[in-house]
């Protein structure tokens, strides 16, 4: 697989032999680079950004770095090498070839699936557009910009993808990828948690690190397709991906730091003393917390689902390292769902298994939420400090699945309506509680300098200094 990256759009998909799809994807770049300036990152279009930029898919050296003005990041198309004799994984047509054009039947459900991903890159983009401006940090704004452009990037691997296999109809969900956007009322992105305004750096970590990550778990049940070149896609973007989940990892175990170096200074824990010293209190992390992942579980889907069971069957989505399973087919097992009981209690039912596979997925990525609490937390008990963040019950603020809009407590006990609004304030961000966060806000723009509320990183970009220009602004 040669990479060329001297076309206009570097690629490694033999682009140049391909006239037709060559001309119908530079006639969508233009299109791109004009949604890219309206509503990609607002201003510093100017600006000498040090980026990572994927040249090739070879695992030595698939990227490299240097200061580059993002309108000028070179978009490109690659995907992971071609497996030998790769054969599908899972489903009816288990050991079968994997397929490198997309079968009939199948056609409008992979489209679907394509364009629901395509969707969310570009709309992760639009909603951090503003947040340049109050950037912590040089070393921060760098990684924001990392992230935007290599969710454009994740468009253009979707968009290709569009072009090549799915002809007239996938051109026209190309250019529709561009026509809706994040929090549009007439046009809004297609999922919920893709149109919720991200104002602020706690947000941006959190969405980083719990959103990105069911990113992360989407594409690898794509990876598994038996649709070679998705699988291929989606195997290549997951290398990407680790950076974001990185950013986001990374940026609430700063915060957490910065606010027991306070709590630490000031000999208490108390939130109002903590704000007054300009931090974030661990209440308000552990809100912010709850809203993002209760969030980002729900674009799993519904917990029993039909078409999970489908998508399974027919070899479209799998789950994300499928060779980990045993059974591969998954016909003869079965799931136990907690159910709400709609008496205030719980109770559990048996499905089967294929219908439970969103189910499966998103409690592997529960686990994979685990870990980072479990760094965080370890800042807090060297500290000396009682107080740990958790994760609340995943029945907790729903509004996809069995537990949509049933009132339950932080640990998934079902309750009372009143008694949620009783207590929404302890377990969910106030108007009061942004309007905090917003006020930290501030772009710290000299070189090596850094916010108040946040501690600085423990390591730059690719082996540079913490206190690097990883910005040019001048
Ligand atoms: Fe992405
Ligand atoms: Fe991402």
């Amino acid at each position: 697989m040669e990479s060329n990256y001297q076309d206009r759009i570097p690629n490694n998909v033999d682009l140049g032999s391909n006239r037709t799809l060559q001309r119908a994807l530079e006639h969508w770049q233009p299109e791109f680079l004009n949604w890219w300036h309206g509503l990609g990152p607002s201003d510093f279009n100017a600006a000498e950004v040090y980026l990572r930029t994927a040249i090739s898919v070879d695992t030595k050296g698939w990227a490299t770095f240097d200061y580059v003005k993002m309108p000028e990041y070179r978009w490109g198309i690659f995907l992971a090498e071609p497996g030998p004799d790769r054969r599908i994984g899972f489903g009816d047509n288990c050991g079968q070839p994997v397929w490198q054009q997309v079968p009939g039947e199948h056609r409008s459900t992979l489209r679907r699936l394509i364009v629901t991903q395509g969707d969310t890159e570009p709309a992760s983009v639009e909603q951090q557009r503003l947040l340049g401006h109050t950037a912590p940090s040089l070393y921060d704004l760098r990684n924001l910009f990392q992230v935007n452009v290599e969710e454009g990037r994740h468009l253009w691997a979707m968009v290709y993808l569009l072009h090549a296999y799915f002809g007239r109809d996938g051109r026209e969900e190309a250019e529709e990828l561009l026509e809706r956007h994040s929090g549009d009322a007439d046009k809004p992105r297609i999922l919920s948690t893709f149109n919720e305004p991200i104002n602020d750096w706690l947000s941006f970590y959190m969405f980083t690190y719990f959103t990105d990550r069911d990113g992360k778990f989407q594409l690898k049940s794509l990876a598994e397709s038996s649709f070679d070149p998705l699988s291929r896609t989606c195997r290549f973007m997951l290398t990407e991906e680790a950076h974001h989940m990185f950013v986001g990892d990374t940026g609430i175990g700063r915060v957490i730091k910065r606010t027991i170096e306070v709590m630490t200074e000031l000999g208490t824990d108390d939130p109002t003393a903590v704000r007054k010293a300009g931090a974030v209190d661990l209440p308000t992390v552990q809100k912010y917390l709850n809203f993002w992942f209760s969030s980002s579980l729900d674009l799993f889907g519904g917990d029993s689902s039909s078409n999970a069971a489908s998508y399974f069957a027919n070899g479209l989505k799998g789950r994300p390292d499928e060779e980990r399973y045993e059974d591969h087919v998954a016909t003869e097992q079965s799931f136990g769902l907690d159910l709400p009981d709609g008496k205030g209690g719980v109770r559990q039912e048996e499905i089967p298994m294929r219908n439970a596979m969103n189910e499966v997925v998103r409690e592997s990525y529960v686990r994979d939420c685990e870990k980072g609490l479990v760094r965080w937390n370890k800042l807090l008990e060297d500290a000396g400090y009682p107080l740990r963040m958790t994760l609340p019950s995943t029945r907790f603020r729903r509004t996809v699945g069995s537990w949509a809009n049933v009132p339950t407590d932080t640990t998934g006990k079902p309750i009372s309506a009143e008694e949620f609004a009783a207590h929404e304030s302890e377990w969910l961000p106030t108007e009061g509680d942004r309007a905090y966060v917003r006020s930290l806000m501030r772009g710290v723009f000299e070189r090596g300098k850094m916010a108040g509320w946040i501690a600085p990183p423990e390591r730059g970009i690719n082996t540079k200094p913490t206190d690097f220009e990883y910005v040019m602004l001048h």
